[in-house]
């Protein structure tokens, strides 16, 4: 774990006011919360910014059609966006609108530093111009007349502007992208930029646009005839925010991770990157692109009338199981399908069933037989507790900075609900209410291991579900999760430790149930799925059906992935280091479904008596079981509970 005094920087996009939020915006801030509530936890000094991008044509257009100022609609829309993040329970330290004096005023500061420099120059400039995307195009750019991107008329424009020379420095980015592995995140999208950067030759950027065509921009400094591009613009936001809204206890800049969606990779990684390096300043430590949500693989738009409203979700079925449900069903970086029914799923089986059911009935059970009261056991009662040992390697890793520096949530939230199901598993295992009449003193350490693993799994659930985690820490007889984690800084993460308050008493008590069961009218899906005609499994001709002799040929085995890369010059390949209780390597026909790194440390199941064979010119010595969709997108099947590798499957 990262020492103490670690500065944690984190942003996300600032979002255009003329967008009512949608679930795309609510995803990248969930995201940077949890990173800041999970550095804020291990006593981090954190500093959480977002915000509002609130020049450029649209906001002026959009201004004008409503009669009110810019300045006027901005404030109204601005709401928006500050309700959402209170009924998500976001936790920004800072909250910047691009219209605020003291950024307009950093700005013009690195322009004027920037033109002094001479990495500005004014140039004559023509090209298609298209008035929504407030963007140029080239004659082979455009189609039929039309802007390439939205599908709009251009006008054809002839201007002076200013550029930054940016084509200097492609090579310096290139390298830096090359040097630095987790400059862009994930890997996939990090060598697009550099395929990019390795195919194209980098254009200036232009900077400007007069007035006469925009007035609602930050003047130029040195040629009041000019605004800003908004991007240059809203791009600087991420550093005037060090010098004016962050509590001046240190250097906040560099970022620590930038989060963005991948539509808008590029002007984070190739312009915001030049534009630092021209200034002289460091550039942020990552920029992650995360992937899509879509509504049934479509795009949300206005236009189809299908965008999702988060708040909307919140207020129906509660931000916690919305927080959870973004980062569990999706690994951070892929795009996803959003559907309501996917999230009722989610809802019921995970949190409903594995953790709401856990709670509940611990404290049953606890009021039932101990009248509330848990005694907890003297020091060392780890030792020999396989629960408390399995519990410890799964917050071990689910602690780890690697995860957490990768942004592997699903990964996470994955170790976190072994700690769970280990603990039902435990209930069923022991069987408490006889224990109750034959061995009361094991039914002791039995709730006592109950509580902890309920303790251990609220604190590593705190960043995801910051308002369940403090319920439950509540209703586990403790005060404040935040407060108790504050008074234990300095003990080396005691609080994370089966030992924690050894031979204390506490008194537990029930409360709410956390996710009540959502039943619903038959979706659409479950309706469908029904309307199909199965086959019956007896109407398959007996020759296609295979003897057990036949299966039990099959050596089947659970292992661990140890390492994974990309073979070469594929897209479906990832090669394996995986642990079956020897190690082999797999070659996974899986690329499209899965980056490499979403793949280290995942329990598979592997065909470990298979022919060694050659994919691609490299060896695979077994294959992985994974089941696939509909769509083609394949899911790994992995042991439900957390077996150990070398384990048998049968
Ligand atoms: N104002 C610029 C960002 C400037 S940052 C210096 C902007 N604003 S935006 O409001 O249009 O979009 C903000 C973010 O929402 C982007 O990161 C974008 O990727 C994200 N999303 C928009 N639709 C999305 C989905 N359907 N799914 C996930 N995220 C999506 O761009």
């Amino acid at each position: 774990m990262s020492s103490q005094s670690k500065r944690f920087y984190v942003t996300t996009p600032i979002y255009y006011v003329n967008d009512i939020p949608h679930i795309g915006h609510a995803y990248t801030t969930v995201a940077a919360d949890i990173l800041a509530r999970h550095h804020r936890l291990h006593g981090h000094n954190v500093f959480f910014l977002t915000g509002t991008d609130e020049h450029g044509q649209k906001v002026q257009k959009a201004a004008a059609e409503r009669g009110k100022s810019p300045k006027e609609h901005a404030d109204i829309m601005v709401q928006n966006f500050r309700q959402l993040w209170l009924k998500l329970n976001i936790s920004n330290d800072a909250f910047i609108r691009t219209t605020d004096e003291r950024h307009v005023k950093t700005v013009q500061e690195l322009m004027q530093a920037l033109y002094d420099r001479g990495e500005i120059e004014k140039r004559s400039y023509s090209g298609w111009y298209c008035v929504p995307d407030e963007r140029f195009w080239m004659d082979k750019d455009i189609i039929d007349g039309k802007c390439p991107d939205c599908g709009r008329a251009v006008e054809h424009i002839r201007e002076e502007n200013y550029f930054f020379l940016m084509s200097k420095y492609q090579a310096r980015l290139m390298s830096h992208i090359e040097d630095n592995a987790d400059y862009i995140l994930p890997e996939t999208r990090r060598n697009e930029v550099l395929g990019f950067l390795r195919n194209n030759a980098l254009g200036d950027l232009c900077i400007s646009r007069p007035k006469q065509r925009l007035s609602w921009g930050i003047p130029l400094p040195f040629d009041d005839n000019f605004v800003t591009y908004v991007w240059f613009d809203a791009l600087v936001n991420y550093y005037s925010a060090t010098r004016y809204l962050a509590p001046q206890t240190c250097e906040w800049w560099p970022a620590s991770h930038h989060l963005v969606g991948k539509d808008i990779l590029t002007t984070h990684a190739v312009y915001w990157s030049t534009m630092l390096m021209a200034l002289g300043l460091p550039l942020p430590e990552n920029i992650f692109a995360h992937g899509w949500w879509t509504i049934e693989g479509k795009k949300m738009s206005k236009s189809l009338g299908n965008v999702v409203d988060p708040g909307e979700m919140a207020d129906k079925y509660g931000a916690d199981a919305l927080r959870y449900f973004l980062f569990r069903e999706v690994p951070f970086g892929l795009d996803g399908m959003f559907s309501e029914d996917a999230l009722i799923r989610r809802i019921n089986t995970d949190l409903a069933n594995d953790l709401g059911n856990l709670l509940s009935r611990f404290l049953t059970m606890a009021d039932k037989y101990f009248g509330g009261n848990i005694d907890l056991p003297q020091a060392d009662a780890a030792l020999h507790n396989e629960v408390a040992l399995r519990c410890g390697e799964a917050c071990i890793h689910a602690l780890k900075d690697d995860l957490w520096d990768r942004l592997q949530f699903s990964i996470i939230l994955e170790t976190i609900w072994n700690i769970i199901s280990d603990a039902n598993n435990h209930i069923a295992r022991k069987e408490p209410w006889k224990l109750a009449k034959s061995d009361p003193e094991e039914l002791k350490r039995v709730m006592s291991d109950l509580w902890h693993s309920l303790r251990i799994s609220a604190l590593l659930l705190y960043p995801f579900m910051p308002a369940t985690a403090e319920k439950i820490w509540g209703q586990l007889g403790l005060k404040s999760l935040t407060e108790e984690v504050r008074q234990s800084w300095g003990e080396n993460n005691a609080i994370f430790d089966w030992d924690w308050k050894p031979g204390y008493a506490v008194k537990v008590s029930k409360g709410e149930q956390l996710f009540p069961r959502i039943e619903k009218a038959e979706g659409k899906e479950q309706k469908e799925e029904k309307k199909k005609e199965k086959p019956k499994v007896s109407e398959q001709a007996a020759k296609e059906l295979i003897g057990i002799e036949d299966f039990a040929k099959v050596e089947l085995k659970v292992g661990i992935i140890l390492s994974a890369e990309r073979v070469e010059k594929s897209e479906k390949l990832i090669k394996l280091k995986v642990d079956t209780g020897e190690e082999r390597q797999i070659v996974a026909g899986i690329g499209k479904s899965y980056d490499p790194e979403q793949l280290v440390g995942k329990k598979i199941v592997v065909v470990a008596n298979l022919k060694p064979a050659k994919l691609m010119g490299v060896e695979s010595q077994g294959m992985l079981l994974a089941a696939s969709d509909e769509d083609g997108t394949l899911s790994i099947i992995s042991p439900e509970r957390d077996v150990h590798q070398g384990g048998r499957v049968k």
